[in-house]
């Protein structure tokens, strides 16, 4: 991978964050989907999930196909921190509140063979990823926190985790303590999922790119629709982060968040371990080794998608605390991720209800790389029939109100006040000759509803601002030049183009004299 530009110099402009991860490595060019393909598995979605299983799944001997309606390792996975960790923030404190004992050292036992399972592949595939074992920590600043955090040692100790409670980390700055969990690691996500993927093809294995998958027949053998036809398969993983075959209700129990991440050069050493605290707006800090010098991979500004308001604020909240903690020589990457969270803080893995041959895996909260690589983990053993006692605490089916019952109603009743708000707010301008270059605004013509981008060249593209999944009215977002729901977290470039479910389709282009929608 030493061909590509490691660490290139850029700058915040709106629309063109990127990512430290597929900046610095080869971008693929697999084909679209070839009609009359069948599989024993079709996997839809190729981040973490998706490709791990793929690997899992024909390293036992099975055919396998990825789909992905853009490119693999670009979406979720192009834009993580790339903490493989499993101190997840505050969590078991929370979770010895809502399960058992035994389900919670479940929880932590998964996430802790997902490490080892990340280093075992890295081993015997010799992969070079940076990968490496280093400590991680969960930290405050604050001392009204200082006893949740005390209370998360204390909890994890408990479930068997390899956690203590320190008053010092490797931060070049003071914090008042920290939970420490040893031997946790970090790596190049890209560089590890690349370097898997290009043993897949052949031999039975495939991967398409730019082929949306549109719905499922789950049946013998399963069918997935496309928007390039279609692909048979006696098992289909949803590895799409939202699983758009929504047979659970999967949108009233997901809850999607954005956070925000700077690759930053400072001045001096860069500490050691993975760092992150639940103050303020949740702040991150990694190291990333680098052919020009090591960087740091910071990350927070955490809010609800599409509730963020004016979304370069929270690049700026970041740069400012950055540079408040750390001698900053130059800030080169800025980009952006979604994640979902469930009621009750488990991710759903395993079986769809309601399915006979479907699989799914989502709601990591942010901390996809091991609750990832555990999907893969078990939906292989699923498939290929193998005991795996941490089915039953992440299965898709679990209703369990007592441990997800407040957070459901309240976030279920933000959604509520979403649809009232798109309703109720009036347009942020009157015409388009408000709008300008690089803007996007909501505005009504002739009546009609239209989510309006006017480009630097003074091109217009306009579209109605209602969600194609469930109708709500999406907002812009300014940094990234995207219409953004904030109801369930699907997003669309700004020319209406679907880049996140669970909406499959494009919102519909509206003419910008007319308000009349377009036929494309
Ligand atoms: Fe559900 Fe927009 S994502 S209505």
């Amino acid at each position: 991978m030493d061909e590509y530009n490691d660490f290139e110099n850029g700058s915040l402009i709106p629309g063109q964050t990127h990512s430290l991860w597929i900046d610095t490595t080869h971008a693929t060019d697999f084909p679209p989907l070839q009609r009359g393909i069948t599989v024993d598995v079709a996997i839809i979605g190729g981040g973490i999930v998706g490709v791990t299983a793929a690997a899992l799944l024909k390293d036992a001997g099975l055919t396998v196909a990825i789909i992905d309606m853009s490119r693999i390792i670009r979406s979720v996975t192009g834009h993580t921190t790339a903490k493989i960790t499993s101190l997840h923030g505050i969590i078991y404190k929370h979770l010895l509140k809502r399960f058992s004992e035994d389900k919670v050292r479940t929880y932590g036992e998964a996430n802790q063979s997902a490490i080892d399972k990340i280093e075992s592949i890295v081993k015997s595939k010799k992969i070079e990823c940076d990968f490496m074992r280093t400590p991680s920590f969960t930290y405050t600043e604050l001392s009204e926190n200082l006893r949740t955090v005390e209370a998360e040692a204390e909890a994890a100790q408990r479930v068997g985790l390899p956690a203590s409670f320190v008053e010092t980390t490797p931060l070049p700055f003071d914090v008042l303590g920290a939970v420490r969990f040893e031997n946790q690691a970090q790596f190049h996500p890209r560089k590890y999922l690349l370097a898997l993927a290009s043993e897949l093809t052949g031999n039975g294995g495939y991967i398409f790119e730019n082929t949306r998958a549109l719905d499922i027949d789950d049946g013998e053998p399963c069918v997935v629709f496309t928007d390039k036809g279609e692909l048979m398969a006696k098992e289909v993983v949803l590895a799409t982060h939202f699983p758009f075959y929504d047979k659970g209700l999967f949108f009233s129990r997901l809850f999607p968040h954005h956070s925000y991440a700077i690759g930053v050069r400072v001045k001096g050493d860069v500490p050691d371990g993975m760092h992150y605290t639940e103050d303020g707006k949740h702040y991150a800090i990694r190291n990333q080794p680098g052919k020009a010098g090591p960087m740091l991979v910071i990350s927070g500004g955490y809010h609800k998608t599409g509730q963020g308001g004016d979304t370069m604020a929270h690049y700026e909240y970041l740069v400012r605390h950055t540079r408040e903690r750390f001698d900053v020589e130059s800030i080169d990457y800025y980009w952006s991720t979604e994640d979902y969270d469930s009621a009750d803080m488990l991710p759903f893995i395993g079986l769809s209800p309601r399915s006979q041959h479907i699989y799914l895996a989502t709601g990591f909260a942010g901390w996809g790389m091991t609750n990832g690589t555990l999907s893969a983990m078990l939906i292989s053993d699923l498939i290929l029939g193998r005991e795996n006692h941490w089915a039953s605490i992440f299965s898709p089916s679990r209703i369990d109100p007592v441990a997800s019952g407040k957070e459901f109603v309240t976030e279920n009743l933000n959604v509520a006040k979403q649809y009232a708000t798109g309703l109720l707010t009036p347009p942020s301008a009157r015409d388009l000759a408000e709008l300008a270059g690089g803007e996007g605004k909501k505005l009504v013509i002739n009546k009609k509803e239209v989510a309006a981008y006017k480009d630097e060249q003074g091109t217009v593209y306009s579209v109605s601002p209602i969600c194609t999944h469930l109708a709500c009215t999406v907002n812009w977002n300014n940094a990234e030049k995207t219409w953004d729901c904030p109801c369930h977290g699907s997003r669309y470039n700004y020319d209406g183009t679907v880049i996140h479910g669970p909406a499959l389709r494009d919102l519909k282009k509206r003419d910008p004299e007319t308000g009349e929608d377009r036929e494309v």
